[in-house]
């Protein structure tokens, strides 16, 4: 592999600390497997804010559009709430996502064997456990417009308006379909079409590029609600879920929450191909900056570590390094590691953030 280059964008609350440990894993895989990476580290988010007035500076903007891939940590905080809409830590990121135009965000929910009793749902429903959510993140109602709080007589009415174009659900769906051919070849489509419009669109665009496209792959759909139902009762049912950018956001937290705890899932949100042949990328974990736990090394490190495997191999061909990555996370655990939010069994002592980072360099090191 040639030289590639990273752009990390720690963020607010505990994105900094977790940050600190995937550097750690970087510079492992430099050292010991030849992955040479131009890194650069950059403001987003209330951190942004607080230096330059803006959540994202245009420069950062700029290098985001020209590397290889970005590795964000988390964004916002309460000393935050009261800005503007448009300074707020959020915008930031969401003007990341669509400037890159990362439109196929994949956000998989998958049990370690060590956490299956961790779940808060029987160990059996959770065991083995390993679905992909594929959630459209460029459109729908996070940015269609008319938006914003208007006055209508004497009250105020807060607008914001779902819409999405056929080519927006097609892309999408092409992604999900793709995935779902390398994994257990099954995808389910989740809308409201029962009630909306654009879910009605969304069905008759997917049905199209899978009759067209992917006929031999397994398709159903499900209202969004008793999708989320199903999550619950049975998530093995699924193996790739293809949902809109805000029915994607809630059913991707209830999934993650299958796993047993937020603080363990990584997320890739990838766009159209460069002239490289990569996507444009970004990595992230779901779990938000978690502002409460901030700075006293309690954050769980292991989310972001497992969206730079995500990097590894969805932006730089390295699906052995990947695996390996997550195998080493997978020991550490079975060896009974805990960080704090995976408490609960007596009698274990948790490993600080920084003590889970070095604990999975021990690991990848006996890897080798
Ligand atoms: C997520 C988050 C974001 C979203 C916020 C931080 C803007 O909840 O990535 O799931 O709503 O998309
Ligand atoms: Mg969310």
């Amino acid at each position: 592999m040639g030289k590639s280059s990273l752009l990390i964008l720690p963020g607010d609350g505990i994105g900094p600390e977790v940050m600190v440990e995937v550097r750690k894993i970087i510079d492992w895989f430099g050292s010991n497997r030849g992955l040479d990476f131009d890194v650069t580290e950059d403001l987003v988010g209330g951190a942004a804010y607080d230096a330059h007035g803006t959540p994202l500076h245009d420069e950062t903007m700029a290098k985001a559009l020209n590397v290889d891939a970005v590795l964000l940590g988390a964004v916002g905080g309460p000393k935050y709430d009261n800005l503007d809409f448009s300074l707020k830590p959020e915008r930031g990121l969401l003007r990341l996502r669509k400037e890159m135009d990362l439109y196929s965000n994949l956000r998989p929910a998958q049990c370690f064997d060590a956490l299956a009793d961790f779940s808060s749902l029987k160990t059996e429903v959770v065991s083995g456990l390993d679905i992909m959510i594929v959630r459209e993140l460029t459109s729908g109602i996070y940015f269609g417009e008319p938006r914003g709080i208007i006055t209508e007589g004497n009250e105020r009415v807060g607008i914001n308006t779902q819409r999405y174009t056929e080519s927006e659900i097609e892309r999408v769906a092409r992604s999900a379909f793709e995935l779902a051919k390398r994994r257990g070849n099954k995808v389910c489509s989740m809308e409201k079409a029962n009630v909306m419009e654009s879910g009605v669109l969304w069905r008759e665009t997917v049905d199209k590029v899978h009759q067209a496209e992917y006929s031999e792959v397994e398709l159903s759909h499900m209202y969004a609600d008793a999708g989320a139902m199903q999550l619950c009762r049975w998530p093995k049912q699924f193996d790739v879920i293809v949902t809109d950018n805000l029915f994607g956001d809630i059913l991707s937290d209830t999934a993650a929450m299958l796993t047993g705890s937020l603080g363990m899932l990584p997320s890739a949100s990838l766009g159209a191909p460069m002239e490289n042949g990569r996507p444009k990328a970004l990595y992230e974990p779901v779990h938000g900056s978690a502002p409460d736990i901030a700075g006293q090394g309690k954050a769980n490190p292991i989310a972001c570590i497992l969206s730079f495997a995500m990097a590894l191999r969805y932006s730089f061909d390295e699906g052995v390094e990947a695996d390996r990555l997550e195998q080493s996370i997978e020991n550490v655990l079975s060896k009974g590691a805990r960080t704090h939010d995976l408490l609960g069994e007596e009698g274990i002592t948790p490993l600080s953030t920084s003590g889970m980072g070095d604990a999975i360099v021990e690991a990848l090191a006996v890897s080798i």
